[in-house]
């Protein structure tokens, strides 16, 4: 296979930069998209000269596909994947893996006995400043971790809905949480308190969650909502005698600050980790890669770690993992 032919599921803001980089590549067609407001996916497929489809589950019926994206609010994951694997249809879905921990079990079980090749939508991992502060920190090197994600409340209506979005903790600083895991090693057991939810929806205005890794660091994340802006997402890891500061301004501005006593060094990126995150699919999808580096089943590991400190900031107690 030489050009792929894909399709997209939700055609909203973060389907639009995967569309962008999608119908840039010479080796993609994108064939079609759909979503339930048939405007937006009829605008979004004349953008990309793809046919539109108001549900997703008609256009896998459909359409002939070598790929599918799924970019769709946490709320309605489950039945498009179980589609997709029951087609042998390789996917691309954006994070979180769903409100919840079962729905993702059970499709990462579907996608494992299937075999079937998938990715997911934890960017960071593709920045080069995050790759060098992967290096920077080996196994078992960092001490202490600090996270935060402080920003205003997304405006769309799923968001402040726990039914809609699974809360700012599990759509939102789930980023963070996987960045610690890359830097930090696996988390064993969570702690966590949050803030009542505001009168918009049920979804809490601050959160904070105390992290213990295998490795014997320590950590904390913080999340709030009530912001009129973004004012920071990022993560602190503390190593021996070394200090690095990971930044994320927008999708497109990123930033690592190595602290040491002999100074500091800044390393600034404006790559598109949106577009290097499809490229490295769609290269691994026609034989030019080896592997993604988010699979289904690693994101999972991500998603269970955020939904645990998701409960241990409801259930006020400690889960271990
Ligand atoms: N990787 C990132 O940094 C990043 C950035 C933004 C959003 N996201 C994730 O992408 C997902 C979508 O976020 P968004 O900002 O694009 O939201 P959005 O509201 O802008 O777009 C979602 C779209 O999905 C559609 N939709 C809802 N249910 C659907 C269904 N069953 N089938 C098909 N379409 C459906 C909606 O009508 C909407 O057009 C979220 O999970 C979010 O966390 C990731």
């Amino acid at each position: 296979m030489t050009r792929l032919r894909v399709g997209c599921v939700g055609t909203g803001f973060i389907a639009g930069r995967h569309l962008a980089a999608l119908s840039g590549f010479g080796d993609v067609e994108v064939v079609a998209v759909a979503d339930p407001v048939r405007e937006r996916a009829e605008v979004a497929a004349a953008r990309v000269g793809a046919r539109a489809h108001a549900d997703g589950l008609a256009l896998l019926d459909a359409e002939e596909l070598d790929a599918v994206w799924l970019c769709v609010p946490p709320f309605a994951h489950g039945p498009l994947e179980t589609a997709a694997v029951a087609r042998g249809l390789p996917f691309f879905v954006e994070k979180p893996l769903a409100l919840d921990l079962d729905t993702a079990r059970e499709v990462a079980r579907q996608v494992e006995d299937r075999g079937l090749t998938t990715a997911v939508g934890y960017h960071w991992r593709q920045l080069d400043v995050v790759r060098r502060a992967a290096r920077l920190v080996p196994a078992g090197a960092a001490r202490l971790v600090t996270g935060s994600w402080l920003d205003k409340t997304p405006g769309v209506p799923w968001w402040p809905r726990r039914d809609g979005s699974g809360g700012q903790v599990v759509e939102q600083t789930t980023h963070v949480f996987d960045l610690a895991r890359l830097l930090a090693g696996e988390v064993v057991s969570v702690a966590a308190a949050e803030r009542p939810a505001a009168d918009d929806g049920d979804v809490s205005t601050a959160a904070v969650a105390v992290l213990t890794f295998a490795s014997g660091a320590v950590g904390s994340i913080s999340s709030t909502r009530v912001l009129g802006w973004r004012h920071s997402v990022g993560l602190q890891v503390v190593a021996d005698g070394q200090v690095l500061e990971l930044t994320e301004r927008s999708l497109d501005d990123h930033e690592l600050r190595v602290v040491t006593a002999d100074g500091e060094e800044v390393h600034h990126t404006d790559a598109d980790p949106i577009a290097a995150e499809d490229r490295e699919f769609v290269d691994v999808l026609l034989g030019r890669a080896e592997r993604v580096q988010v699979p289904y089943a690693e994101a999972l590991r991500t998603h269970a770690l955020a939904c645990a400190a998701d409960r241990a900031a409801r259930d006020g107690g400690t889960v271990r993992l």
